[in-house]
């Protein structure tokens, strides 16, 4: 059974939100399958990259969509994706500094652990009641990782990793599939 996995009480619906944390938690079991099937250490970082530059992306674009709604709470939520980025920058240090596995791959359970907890089920879901209870009708944009990175808030290397993982991101993929996709992005 995979790790991650997006119950109901995960679920915000908004269809674009729902399926960029589906999308971060194939990625999050992709890592721990290709682990578990003793891959290269350099397969399984590559794979940690995917979550890392993923999370940027999602984080960018939910904001996006926050200040294109008006939402109110907007402050407090971008305060709570700083404190995830701040683990992401952590993480991001522990994989380029080829830190040992076991410690990356603690990061990684942490991030996630504290992001799914605590964050999708409070602040994200906070988020999507406020969108369906006002009256402006407009659904939430999130914006392409080709607008992110046009507007400067994804770097080349990311945006290069993003675009492979997000393709089709509105159905699950395997663990196989994402590596294939990584091989192929490079
Ligand atoms: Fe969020
Ligand atoms: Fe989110």
């Amino acid at each position: 059974m995979p790790r991650f996995q997006m119950t109901d009480d995960l679920m915000t619906g908004i269809k674009a939100i729902d399926d960029q944390h589906r999308r971060l938690f194939d990625c999050a079991n992709a890592v721990f399958a290709i682990r578990d099937e003793n891959a290269e250490e350099r397969v399984v970082l590559d794979t940690v990259r995917s979550v890392i530059a993923y999370t940027i992306y999602h984080f960018r674009a939910e904001e996006f969509a926050m200040v294109e709604q008006a939402f109110p709470d907007q402050k407090r939520h971008l305060d709570q994706h700083k404190a995830l980025l701040a683990r992401v920058a952590t993480l991001r240090r522990l994989v380029e500094d080829v830190a040992p596995i076991t410690a990356v791959l603690s990061g990684l359970q942490m991030l996630l652990d504290e992001w799914v907890r605590y964050h999708i089920k409070l602040s994200d879901k906070a988020f999507a009641r406020y969108v369906a209870t006002t009256s402006t009708g407009r659904r939430p944009k999130l914006p392409s990782p080709a607008a992110m990175h046009k507007a400067g808030l994804l770097s080349d290397l990311d945006y290069r990793t993003v675009r492979v993982v997000h393709a089709g991101a509105s159905r699950p993929l395997t663990s196989i599939e994402l590596q294939n996709r990584l091989m192929r992005g490079r």
